[in-house]
């Protein structure tokens, strides 16, 4: 089987400008919201992932029709839908493949999905998704590694969220927009995201009020219209583009952003004696060779994004000082550290914590990527390392980074792809 790789030659200062795709978090859940669309939907500033391609063959293996007009858009056409099952050898390939539960319970009141894949940064239960659709009347259960969900008649419901899923809560919204009466979501998600989604539904006739606060209120409506739709862009991928540009020491403008969204991350760079100038669209950082060391913990929006703590990791591993990263959401998404020590890094890892002692540089290295994020975090390491890194298993990176390799070339990176046979 043939292997892909990055080959990186570090210590490059990144300059110029790049352009952000379509967020991939916001693109996978409206792509399982177009299944409530009766007829064709048009989405665009769709990101080019693997992810966004299973969930593509996910809606055709349901009997949508999918199609790409152009390299950013997709259309998707739920009206022969033929199908309620979702299959592991799909599902199995990402987490996202779960956001179709909602909306296909909704639409045909039959739903089997087989339990969801993704990056293995922790259990990752459904237990509130499976909570919140059984409240609005679904009968629904966890059999032999499937879940299985009918309802005739969805009906409205107050539901609380023990925690603010972002998963559940897209899921949960996307049933409850069909359900008769009117339904209320109590402590859900306020990540940008959601308020996406909300807007999606919203423009095929849904009526939320609320997405962005944690009390979202859904009124049901009987059939949603089709709609075009321009999904937000990747706030990750920009704090990517940031903590690598800070890494590299280099001077680096992000461009088709939206920085409120990215809020949480600059005022952390900033923290770092970074310099930062935000425009109304664009975000420029100039490296100064030497960021402070700062203490970093992650939260539901708006605290600090779970998704951006491993890039931030790597960042501290060459900044001045001592930084405590302490991860909340998820239990296991520290795999990114023995790797990067690999390189020369000081991490250790204690539970929920990793301490980090800054140092000067790092020593490119073989290392292997083992999540979407950490993979991320292995690229900015070696974009600041002396000498070469090799990742492997950059699979893991590809499912959420829209030609990495190629738009930091653009910067000026010495990064090329390689495959192994
Ligand atoms: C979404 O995952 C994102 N993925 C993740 O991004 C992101 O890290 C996460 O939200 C948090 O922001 C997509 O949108 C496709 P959660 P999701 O449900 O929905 C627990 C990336 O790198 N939980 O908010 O799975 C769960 O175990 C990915 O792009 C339950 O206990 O996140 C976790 O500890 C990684 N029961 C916490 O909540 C449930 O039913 C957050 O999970 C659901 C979740």
């Amino acid at each position: 089987m043939s292997v892909k790789k990055f080959v990186i030659r570090g210590q490059k200062p990144l300059e110029g400008t790049v352009t952000i795709s379509g967020s991939k978090n916001a693109a996978l859940p409206i792509l399982a919201a177009t299944l409530l669309a009766d007829g064709c939907c048009t989405l665009r500033n769709i990101p080019q992932l693997t992810d966004i391609m299973v969930m593509c063959e996910i809606l055709s293996e349901l009997g949508c029709s999918v199609t790409k007009p152009d390299g950013s858009s997709v259309m998707v056409d739920p009206t022969h839908l033929s199908r309620n099952a979702v299959p592991y050898q799909l599902a199995g390939r990402l987490r996202g493949s779960f956001l179709v539960m909602g909306p296909l319970l909704a639409k045909t009141g039959n739903a089997s999905i087989a339990l969801p894949g993704g990056c293995p940064i922790g259990t990752r239960p459904i237990d509130l998704h499976v909570k919140g659709l059984a409240a609005l009347g679904a009968d629904i259960r966890n059999t032999q590694g499937s879940v299985i969900a009918r309802a005739d008649r969805l009906y409205g419901a107050k539901i609380y969220l023990d925690f603010p899923s972002v998963g559940a809560t897209e899921n949960i919204m996307c049933a409850a927009v069909l359900a008769e009466g009117e339904s209320f979501i109590e402590n859900a998600a306020v990540e940008p995201e959601i308020v996406d989604l909300a807007n999606f539904l919203c423009s095929m006739g849904a009526k939320i009020t609320g997405a962005g606060t944690d009390t979202i209120k859904i009124k049901g409506v009987n059939c949603l219209v089709p709609t075009q739709y321009t999904i937000i862009s990747d706030r990750i991928e920009a704090g990517t583009f940031l903590a690598a540009a800070a890494a590299t020491g280099g001077c680096v403008t992000v461009k088709n952003i939206l920085p409120d969204y990215l809020k949480p991350l600059t005022a952390k760079l900033t923290e770092m004696d970074l310099s930062l100038t935000v425009d109304e669209e664009a975000i420029t950082i100039k490296g100064n060779g030497d960021p402070r060391s700062v203490d970093i913990k992650t939260l539901p929006f708006p605290g600090f994004p779970t998704d951006m703590q491993a890039q931030m990791t790597a960042l501290l591993t060459i900044s001045q000082g001592t930084g405590i990263v302490t991860e909340t959401i998820f239990e296991n998404r520290f795999m990114h550290a023995p790797e990067l020590n690999r390189m020369g890094a000081s991490i250790k890892v204690a539970g929920r914590s990793a301490v980090i002692e800054g140092k000067s540089s790092l020593s490119g290295a073989k290392v292997k990527a083992t999540d979407l994020r950490a993979g991320a975090a292995l690229v900015i390491a070696g974009l600041a390392a002396r000498g070469d890194t090799e990742i492997s298993d950059i699979y893991h990176i590809e499912r959420g980074y829209d030609r990495l390799d190629e738009k930091l070339r653009t910067l000026g990176a010495q990064i090329i792809r390689i495959t192994d046979n």
